[in-house]
C-alpha cells in the first residue's frame, strides 16, 4: 500500500530527486540524440549542455533540463504542471520549436536537429576543436573590429523583430562569436508576438507593446556590454528605432491607445 504520510511529506518538502548528468546523458544516448559525448561544455541552473556527436558523425550540442524546483503549482510556460517530469520535457520541445521558427526564419543560430526526453539537440556553433567562445568570453585584445560585432548583433535584433520574435535574454552570456559572425541561443524565453495588443485568450502569441518593452530591455543589457569592453556608444533611441523599423507605426498606435484608456 502506498504510504500516504510519506508522500505527503515529499510533497510539501519538494524532494524529488535530481536527474544527475550521467543519467540525463545515457538517456540522451538511448533517445538517439548522440552517440557519443565530448564535453560538459555549460553548467546552468536550469539546463546543462553538452558537446557530443551525433549518428551522423555530426558535431551537436544537447541542451538537458533539469528539474524544475518549485512548490509553485498552475501555468508554466503554457503547460498545467502535471509532475516537474513533464514540464521540462515540455520545455525541451518548445525550445526546439522556438529554435526552428528562428532557424527558417535564416536567423544566425544553431540548426536544431532533434528533441526527447528532457533534451534536444542542435548544430555545434564550432569545430572539431570545440564549441565557439561566448562574446562574454572575448578578450579585448582578440577583436579587430568591435563596431561590426555590435553592427552584426543589431541587425540581429532587427531581423529577429521582423520575424516577429523578442529574444528575451539577449546578451554576451547568449551570443556566441564563431569565423567573424555572431550567433545566439538560449530560446527558451523567446515570445513570438503579435501585430496589435488584443491577442485572444490562449494565443501563444504576446501582445506587441510586451514585446516592445522585451526588446528594450535586450537593448539595455546589449549596448552597455559594448561600452564597457570596448568604448563604443551609440544613442539607444537611434538604435532601438531601426530595430523596430516599419512596425513602430503599429507600436505608436497601441501606446497611444493605452494613455488614452488610461487618462
Ligand atoms: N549550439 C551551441 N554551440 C556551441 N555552444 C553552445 C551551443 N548551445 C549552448 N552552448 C554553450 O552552452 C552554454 C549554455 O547554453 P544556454 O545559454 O543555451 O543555456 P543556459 O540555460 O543559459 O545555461 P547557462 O545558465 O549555463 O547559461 C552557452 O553559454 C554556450 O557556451
Ligand atoms: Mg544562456
Amino acid at each position: 500500500m502506498i504510504n500516504r504520510e510519506y508522500l505527503e511529506k515529499r510533497d510539501i518538502n519538494n524532494e524529488i530527486s535530481e536527474l544527475s548528468t550521467q543519467e540525463a546523458l545515457a538517456e540522451a544516448i538511448e533517445n538517439g540524440l548522440l552517440v557519443e559525448v565530448q564535453q560538459l561544455i555549460g553548467q546552468g541552473k536550469e539546463a546543462f549542455v553538452c558537446w557530443g556527436i551525433d549518428k551522423y558523425q555530426q558535431q551537436v550540442a544537447v541542451k538537458t533540463y533539469k528539474l524544475y524546483r518549485t512548490t509553485h503549482r498552475g501555468i508554466i510556460h503554457g503547460t498545467y504542471r502535471t509532475s516537474p517530469y513533464a514540464v521540462i520535457a515540455q520545455f525541451a520541445k518548445l525550445e526546439y520549436y522556438k529554435n526552428l521558427d528562428l532557424h527558417e526564419a535564416r536567423l544566425p543560430v544553431p540548426q536544431p536537429y532533434n528533441y526527447a526526453g528532457f533534451s534536444y539537440s542542435m548544430q555545434l556553433i564550432g569545430d572539431e576543436e570545440g564549441p565557439a567562445p561566448l562574446l562574454s568570453d572575448l578578450s579585448k585584445n582578440f577583436i579587430d573590429d568591435p563596431s561590426d560585432i555590435l553592427e552584426q548583433c543589431i541587425d540581429i535584433l532587427s531581423d529577429m523583430f521582423k520575424a516577429r520574435y523578442v529574444h528575451g535574454d539577449f546578451s554576451e552570456h547568449n551570443l556566441l562569436w564563431y569565423e567573424d559572425q555572431v550567433y545566439v541561443i538560449d530560446f527558451l524565453q523567446a515570445k513570438n508576438f503579435a501585430l496589435k495588443d488584443a491577442v485572444r485568450y490562449g494565443s501563444p502569441l504576446i501582445p506587441l507593446t510586451r514585446a516592445y518593452r522585451i526588446l528594450k530591455k535586450d537593448l539595455n543589457s546589449l549596448l552597455p556590454f559594448f561600452k564597457r569592453l570596448f568604448r563604443i556608444e551609440v544613442d539607444y533611441n537611434e538604435v532601438l528605432n531601426y530595430v523596430i523599423g516599419d512596425i513602430k507605426e503599429k507600436i505608436d498606435k497601441e501606446l497611444e491607445l493605452q494613455v488614452e484608456v488610461s487618462s
